[in-house]
C-alpha cells in the first residue's frame, strides 16, 4: 500500500508505484483543479505542494505532478489547488490575482496559485525577488506577466507580517490557507509510524529519483514499470562534511544542494549556477545522482561534479565498488555500471583557501533551459603556480567530457592571459561537438573558448576582461 495525505484526505492505495500523481489526483480522486499542460514539466499547469517531515519538521516545497511517481508520495502532504480553497471566499493568493487582473482563460492558473501558496509555506525571506523565484517553473499563455507579478508582490507583503511564526501556523491564523494545516504536522506522523510498505521488486527494472528524466522520456512505460523508488529511502538522504571531504546522498535534490549550508559555504556563488538550472518544482523533485545516470552531454551537475573529481559508490544492494565520475561514462548514453547497480553515494573534496571553481552555462533562453554548452573549472593554486587543474565541457562531444589534456596542460602553469588562450587551444583539440538545434559545430566550440575565458575572467578579475573575451 502507498500511503499519504490527500489535501485532508488520508489516501491508501495499492496503484502502481510508478503511476503519475497527476493521473491519481484526476482520474482517481476527480481533483481537475491541477491541469495538465505539456506532461514534460516545463509549463507548471500541474504544480502541487508536497510536504514531508524532515529532521522533525514539517517542510513543504513545490513539484510538478506530471512527472513525479506516487510512489514518491508515500509518507508525504500532496495539496491541490482544492486543498487551499476555502468554502466561500477566495484566499488571499486567489484574491492577489483576481485584483490585479493575473487570470484570463485560467488553465495556468492552479499552477500560478499553487506555487504562490508553496512560497507562502516555505519560510524563506518574503521578498518580491523570493515571490517571483518561487513562479519560475510557471508558463502563461494568455495574461502576460506583469499583472501576475504584481499579484505576486501582493502575497510578498502579506507574507512580510510573519515574524517569528512556523509558516503553517502563520497561514492559517491569517487565513491565507485553510485550518487544517496546523494538524497535519501530526497526522504524517502518525501515518509515517505505521507501518508502510511500496512493493519492492527483485529486478527493478528501473531507479527512480526525482523521475523529471524518466517520465519525460519514458512516459507511458514508467507507470507499469517495476519501480525502485530512491527518495524514498531515508538513508540516501542527506549532505556531509568529513574533514575536507564532502559526501552527498543519492537521494539528494537540486533544491537540498542549493540549500545546503556546506554547499553554500564552499560554493558561495551557487544559488547563481543553481538558478540556471531548470525550474523549481523540477530542481525540487530532481535528484544529482539522477543527473549523473541520465548520462546527458549537457546534464548541468554532471559537468560541476567532473570539474572536482567526484567518486562514486555503486551498489547492487550486496556488494559495493567505487568509481571515479570521471570514468563513468563509455559512451553515448553508456555507463560503466551493470543494470542492478545503483549510485549509493556521491563524494568528492571540498575547496580550501587554495582552490578557485567556477560554473558556467550558455543556453539559447537563460532560464529553464538545457545547456548549448556548459563548463566548470577547479584550480589549486599554490604561490601563484596551478597545482592542480579539473576542466570540464558539456554540449562538446557525445558524453559529457572532463577535458583531460586542457587539466594537464594548466598543472605547474602561472596565470596569465596566454596561458587561457594556450588552454582554450588544447581543449579544442579533445572536443568533438556537433551541429544540433542548440547551435552549429562553430558556434559550441567558439562557445567553448569564450566559458574558459569567463572563468578566468571571473576568478582572476586582474586580467584584462574587456580584452581576453573581446579576442
Ligand atoms: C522541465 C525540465 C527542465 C530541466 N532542466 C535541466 C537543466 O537545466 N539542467 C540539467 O542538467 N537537467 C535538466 N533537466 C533534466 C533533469 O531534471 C535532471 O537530469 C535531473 O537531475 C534528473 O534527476 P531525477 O532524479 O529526476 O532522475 P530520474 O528521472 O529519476 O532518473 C534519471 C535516470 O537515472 C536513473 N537513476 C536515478 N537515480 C539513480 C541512482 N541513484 N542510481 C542509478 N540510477 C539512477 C534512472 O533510472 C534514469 O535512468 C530538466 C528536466 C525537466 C523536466
Ligand atoms: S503538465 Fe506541464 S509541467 Fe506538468
Ligand atoms: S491565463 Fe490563460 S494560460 Fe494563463
Amino acid at each position: 500500500m502507498i500511503r499519504f495525505i490527500l489535501n485532508q484526505k488520508i489516501i491508501e492505495t495499492a496503484k502502481p508505484a510508478g503511476m503519475l500523481l497527476l493521473d491519481f489526483i484526476r482520474y482517481h480522486e476527480h481533483l481537475t483543479g491541477t491541469k495538465i499542460g505539456c506532461r514534460e514539466g516545463d509549463c507548471g499547469a500541474c504544480t502541487v505542494l508536497v510536504g514531508e517531515m524532515v529532521s522533525g519538521e514539517l517542510r513543504y516545497r513545490s513539484a510538478t505532478s506530471c512527472l513525479t511517481p506516487i510512489g514518491n508520495a508515500n509518507g508525504k502532504h500532496i495539496v491541490t489547488v482544492e486543498g487551499i480553497n476555502f468554502q466561500d471566499e477566495l484566499n488571499p493568493v486567489q484574491q492577489a490575482m483576481k485584483e490585479e487582473s493575473a487570470t484570463q482563460c485560467g488553465f495556468c492558473t492552479p499552477g500560478f496559485v499553487m506555487s504562490l501558496a508553496g512560497f507562502c509555506l516555505n519560510g524563506k525571506e518574503p521578498t518580491y525577488e523570493n515571490a517571483i523565484a518561487s513562479i519560475d517553473g510557471n508558463i502563461c499563455r494568455c495574461t502576460g506577466y506583469k499583472s501576475i507579478e504584481r499579484a505576486a508582490a501582493k502575497v510578498a507583503a502579506i507574507m512580510q507580517q510573519r515574524i517569528e511564526e512556523e509558516p503553517t501556523v502563520f497561514v492559517s491564523k491569517q487565513k491565507i490557507l485553510p485550518e487544517y494545516f496546523t494538524g497535519i504536522k501530526e497526522k504524517l506522523i502518525e501515518l509515517l509510524n505505521q507501518e508502510s510498505r511500496i512493493r519492492q521488486h527483485l529486478t527493478p527494472v528501473r531507479f527512480v529519483g526525482g523521475g523529471t528524466d524518466l517520465y519525460v522520456q519514458k512516459h507511458e512505460e514508467m507507470v507499469y514499470a517495476a519501480v525502485d523508488l530512491l527518495i524514498q529511502k531515508n538513508e540516501l538522504n542527506g549532505i556531509f562534511q568529513e574533514g575536507t571531504k564532502c559526501t552527498i546522498g543519492s537521494a539528494v535534490t537540486v533544491t537540498d544542494l542549493a540549500e545546503s549550508t556546506i554547499m553554500q559555504k564552499h560554493f558561495p556563488d551557487l544559488k547563481k549556477y543553481i538558478k540556471l538550472v531548470s525550474s523549481t518544482p523540477i530542481r525540487n523533485i530532481a535528484t544529482i545522482a539522477g543527473n549523473f545516470v541520465n548520462a546527458s552531454p549537457i546534464g548541468d551537475f554532471t559537468i560541476f561534479f567532473l570539474a572536482l573529481d567526484a567518486q562514486l559508490v555503486l551498489s547492487d544492494g550486496t556488494n559495493k565498488r567505487e568509481i571515479a565520475l570521471r570514468q563513468f561514462y563509455k559512451g553515448y548514453k553508456q555507463l560503466d555500471k551493470q543494470p542492478m547497480e545503483f549510485i549509493e553515494q556521491i563524494s568528492f573534496e571540498l575547496p580550501t583557501t587554495k582552490t578557485r571553481f567556477n560554473f558556467e552555462k550558455v543556453c539559447k533562453r537563460t532560464h529553464l533551459d538545457i545547456a548549448s554548452v556548459n563548463t566548470a573549472i577547479n584550480l589549486n593554486i599554490v604561490d601563484g603556480i596551478i597545482m592542480d587543474a579539473g576542466v570540464s565541457a558539456g554540449g562538446v562531444g557525445p558524453v559529457p567530457t572532463y577535458l583531460q589534456k586542457a587539466s594537464a596542460f594548466l598543472k605547474g602553469k602561472t596565470i596569465s592571459e596566454a596561458l587561457v588562450q594556450e588552454t582554450i587551444e588544447v581543449a579544442q583539440t579533445e572536443v568533438s561537438p556537433i551541429s544540433d538545434a542548440r547551435g552549429t559545430e562553430a558556434y559550441k566550440r567558439l562557445l567553448l573558448g569564450q566559458l574558459i575565458k569567463a572563468h578566468f575572467t571571473k576568478l582572476f578579475p586582474e586580467l584584462k576582461v574587456e580584452q581576453l573575451l573581446a579576442q
